[in-house]
């Protein structure tokens, strides 16, 4: 008798097949988008591989249009679950909602725990992030959730730049421990820390208010998990060229780059941006000389390796 029990299948629905088909070349697997649409706007999922008692992967992040693709993924999940999977991992690389994960003000939702609630009722065993907005919504989830660092793929594109004079700078206090990560990995004199007040009524506005930390005379990089309208990111960069530094830099693994924050950024003091292709890369900064993309590829193709043969991935993946 041959069986095919213990196999690997890799899926991926609309929103990044690019980065889900080089995961798969580097797994020297075939991945399959089981994706089409009824003429009313209903999504139909029908993959045509056997996947009773095999390994699924969903490589899919939940980016923008982010409700479409949140419904592709429940249903990926349920159609992997009804079809017997051994075991479902949800490789989401960006995690649309992450940023509404706590009930900052009265009468609103947590709506990132819900999200986590439907991935689970689906029947996702497993949940793997890259740099998941706050590291506590893990608790959201009843099974392992591997969130991996972007800082994998990002550090050796930076460290070519042999930046000198370097300061590393936190958009706001509640990325200081990414930025303190990032400033000993680059070997950095320092961390500084802008304040930023959100305002709560509307939507992607904030203010900053001032800096902790000395950035005269420094190469500043700004550190953030995303860049949505750029608003957080070019207020900061204004702030602290204004406070004397040389020159300011950022890092951000998840690029929105929503409205029109990539002509934000080209009219900004900041010299260059790096990012991932967490979200698909969109062509306004594909050969913009300020934009640097550090693919994710490796580092999910050697997570998904890791939990297949039971290996550290914070040993292999996070050191
Ligand atoms: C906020 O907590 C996040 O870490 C980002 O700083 C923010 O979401 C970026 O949004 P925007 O680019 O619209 O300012």
């Amino acid at each position: 008798m041959t069986t095919s029990a213990g196999q690997i299948v890799l899926l991926t629905g609309t929103s990044n097949p690019k980065l889900a088909e080089e995961v798969g070349k580097l797994l020297n697997t075939e991945v399959y988008n089981p994706i089409t649409k009824f003429a009313d706007g209903e999504i139909r999922v029908k993959v045509n591989k056997n996947m009773r008692r095999n390994e699924v992967f969903i490589i899919h992040p939940t980016a923008p249009p982010v409700n479409e693709h949140l419904m592709e993924l429940f249903l990926m999940i349920d159609a992997a679950k009804r079809a017997s999977a051994a075991e479902i991992t949800v490789v989401i690389p960006y995690f649309g909602y992450a940023r509404q994960d706590r009930k900052e003000q009265p009468r609103v939702p947590i709506s990132s725990s819900l999200i986590v609630k439907i991935i689970e009722t689906s029947g996702a065993n497993r949940i793997v992030t890259v740099d998941i907005h706050s590291d506590q919504q893990q608790g959201f989830f009843f099974g392992p959730w591997d969130n991996l660092y972007g800082s994998y793929s990002l550090i050796p594109v930076i460290e070519k730049k042999q930046i000198q004079d370097l300061v590393v700078a936190s958009p706001d206090k509640n990325g200081v421990s990414r930025a303190v990560a990032f400033a000993k990995r680059l070997d950095a004199e320092g961390v500084a820390i802008v304040f930023k007040e959100r305002d709560l009524d509307v939507n992607n506005k904030s203010e900053t208010l001032g800096i902790i930390g000395e950035v005269k005379d420094k190469n500043v990089l700004i550190i953030d998990d995303m860049i949505d309208t750029a608003g957080t990111l070019v207020n900061a960069a204004n702030l602290i060229m204004e406070k004397g530094a040389k020159s300011v830099r950022a890092v951000a693994t998840h690029g929105l780059f929503s409205a029109d924050a990539v002509e934000k950024i080209n009219q900004s003091p900041i010299e260059e941006v790096f990012t991932t292709d967490t979200i698909s890369v969109q062509p306004e900064i594909v050969n913009n000389p300020k934009f640097t993309v550090a693919s994710v590829a490796e580092l999910l193709a050697e997570a998904i390796r890791c939990i297949r043969s039971g290996e550290s991935i914070s040993e292999r993946l996070m050191t």
